[in-house]
C-alpha cells in the first residue's frame, strides 16, 4: 500500500451486510496491521443527517432530483472531510455506501444515470468497489424490524439490476451474500487483500 492509502466502498441493498461487513472488514484489515477506518454514507456531516432525517425516514417521499442532489452533496462532503485526510495519512478507507448508491437508488427512480454520475464527479474514484449480492427476497426477511421507505421488493429488483450493470461492466465485484456472515466476511477479504497486493 502506497502513502496515497486505499479506499474500499461496500455497495449492496439495504440489508444485503454491508453496514455487518464493513465493520469486519476494518477489524479483520487491523489484525493484519493495516491502519484502517469505517466510515459510511449517509455521512455524519450537516447534509447527511438532514438526509437521514427527511429522505430515509420522513413520511413523504422527497422528489428522486432532490434526493440525488442531497446524497451528491453530502458526498462532496465526506470525500473533503473524511475520505481524502485519511487517505492523504496512507489509511485504508471502508466507506459503507458510496456513489454507486446514488447510482442504483436514483436510477431505479427513473433518473437518468449520465447525470447522476455528472452531478457525482467530485467523488473521487474507490481503489476498489464490493457489492454484497442477495436476493430482494433474503433483504426483505432480514429488514422485517426495521423498514424504511427504501425498502419495498418492486424498488430493490431494480436497484440490484443496476448495481449488476456495474458488475458486468467490470466497475463492482460480486461477493455472495446469501453464505453466512463468516462466510462473507472471507470472501470479501480475500478479495481486498488480492486488491492490496497488486497496489503495493
Ligand atoms: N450473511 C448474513 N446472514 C444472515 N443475516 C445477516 C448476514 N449479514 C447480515 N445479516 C443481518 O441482516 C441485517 C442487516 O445487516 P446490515 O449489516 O445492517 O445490512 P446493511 O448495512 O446492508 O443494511 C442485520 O440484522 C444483520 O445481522
Ligand atoms: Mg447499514
Amino acid at each position: 500500500m502506497g502513502k496515497r492509502g486505499f479506499f474500499i466502498c461496500v455497495e449492496g441493498l439495504d440489508g444485503c451486510g454491508k453496514t455487518t461487513q464493513a465493520k469486519l472488514l476494518v477489524a479483520r484489515l487491523r489484525e493484519k496491521g493495516y491502519d484502517a477506518i469505517y466510515t459510511a454514507e449517509p455521512s455524519r456531516g450537516k447534509i447527511g443527517m438532514f438526509i437521514k432525517k427527511y429522505c430515509l425516514h420522513g413520511r413523504k417521499r422527497v422528489s428522486s432530483v432532490v434526493e440525488a442532489l442531497l446524497f451528491a452533496a453530502d458526498r462532496f462532503e465526506h470525500v473533503e472531510n473524511v475520505v481524502i485526510p485519511a487517505l492523504n495519512e496512507g489509511k485504508l478507507v471502508v466507506s459503507d455506501r458510496y456513489v454507486y448508491s446514488s447510482l442504483a437508488y436514483q436510477g431505479a427512480a427513473g433518473l437518468d444515470l449520465k447525470w447522476v454520475e455528472k452531478i457525482n464527479e467530485h467523488a473521487i474514484s474507490p481503489n476498489l468497489a464490493v457489492l454484497i449480492d442477495v436476493v430482494p427476497e433474503t433483504v426483505i426477511q432480514r429488514l422485517k424490524p426495521k423498514k424504511s421507505v427504501m425498502e419495498n421488493l418492486e424498488t430493490q429488483r431494480k436497484v440490484r439490476e443496476v448495481y449488476m450493470k456495474f458488475v458486468e461492466k467490470g466497475e463492482l465485484v460480486k461477493i455472495d451474500g446469501s453464505n453466512s456472515k463468516q462466510e462473507v466476511a472471507d470472501d470479501i477479504l480475500t478479495v481486498v487483500l488480492r486488491f492490496l497486493e497488486k497496489a503495493v
